[in-house]
């Protein structure tokens, strides 16, 4: 019988190491990027009052009321520390054509950029994304930081998997300067993405905080992997990787530590929440049973983690 795609609710260095070697065609973190605050993500409604807190179009007055709130902390002692473990898991579940999209921001960057370099090696480093969008204040004493990063490194430089053309393309940016039918047809993305953040009405916002637009991630699944192959993210959070794997054919397990985002990842994914998640149970049995075979999982049956 085929495996299901899975949600799992845990620290994800207690659940990667019962995920099989070479399981994954692709894995995509966003990890929490060091930024020194609690990432909180609030859902206001508004509704009219003369007397209420704000004031919007055309001086009238709102009041608002907090419908739902989600939040992590974001801070870390020893990020490259933390991080370390979790990205050798990463190289070891990738299988020999796969691919890692790891995203940062510019405060780690350059860090992990080493680590990753020691870690999947300086000739598997494909490419350095910048991702940038247009929102927010904009600082007067420094330029504005408008970007992210995503460090992309292949398991093998001498057969990964990357095809450009099923990704996408964008429209020219001045579609005179070519033939109508090149116009029509469209650019291959390069390394600078421009694209909006996640939309605050459009229907993919689920109000997770740091939710990353579908628009992005579906770029990196649709040319590092083909329909049916396995994608895992294990920083999960509202599982932005899960609904466009979902949509492109494609198969994942998300991995979140927080209650909030497998809340979030269950209702966008359709999938009912289980309640052996919910109370710890189905991490610890994970945990006893790779204690029981010993480590790691090392290239067993196929499929990406253990049964159930
Ligand atoms: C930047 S958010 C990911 C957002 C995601 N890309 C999206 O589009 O919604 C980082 C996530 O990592 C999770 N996280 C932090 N530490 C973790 C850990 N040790 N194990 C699993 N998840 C963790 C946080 O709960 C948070 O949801």
């Amino acid at each position: 019988m085929e495996r299901p795609d899975e949600i799992l609710l845990g620290d994800n260095l207690d659940l990667l190491p019962a995920l099989e070697d070479g399981s994954f065609q692709m894995i995509y973190i966003d990890p929490p990027f060091n930024t020194g605050r609690t990432q909180t993500r609030r859902t206001l409604q508004t509704s009219p009052d003369e007397h209420g807190d704000r004031t919007g179009f055309q001086g009238r007055r709102f009041k608002t009321r907090e419908l739902a709130a989600s939040s992590y902390l974001d801070t870390f002692e020893d990020y490259l520390g933390f991080l370390e473990p979790r990205l050798k898991h990463a190289r070891r579940l990738l299988n020999d054509t796969g691919t890692l999209y790891f995203h940062i921001d510019y405060r780690e960057a350059h860090y992990c950029k080493l680590l990753l370099d020691e870690i999947f090696g300086r000739a598997s480093f494909l490419n350095e994304i910048i991702w940038a969008y247009d929102y927010g204040a904009r600082s007067k004493q420094r330029w504005p930081a408008k970007h992210d990063t995503v460090f992309v490194y292949v398991k093998d430089p001498e057969q990964y998997y990357f095809d450009a053309d099923g990704v996408d393309r964008e429209p020219y940016m001045a579609p005179g300067l070519v033939t109508a039918e090149k116009a029509a047809r469209g650019k291959l993305p390069t390394d600078v993405w421009w694209h909006t953040i996640v939309p605050t009405n459009g229907k993919e916002k689920t109000g997770y905080a740091t939710q990353k637009p579908e628009g992005i991630v579906r770029r990196m699944v649709q040319a590092s992997t083909q329909p049916g192959d396995w994608c895992l993210d294990f920083f999960a959070g509202s599982g932005t990787l899960g609904a466009v794997a979902a949509a492109l054919g494609r198969r994942y397990v998300l991995i979140d530590s927080s209650p909030d985002a497998y809340g979030v990842m269950c209702a966008r994914l359709g999938v009912e929440a289980d309640e052996r998640w919910m109370s710890g149970r189905a991490v610890q049995e994970r945990r006893g049973r790779l204690q029981a075979a010993g480590g790691p999982r090392r290239q067993l049956a196929g499929g990406p983690s253990p049964s159930q």
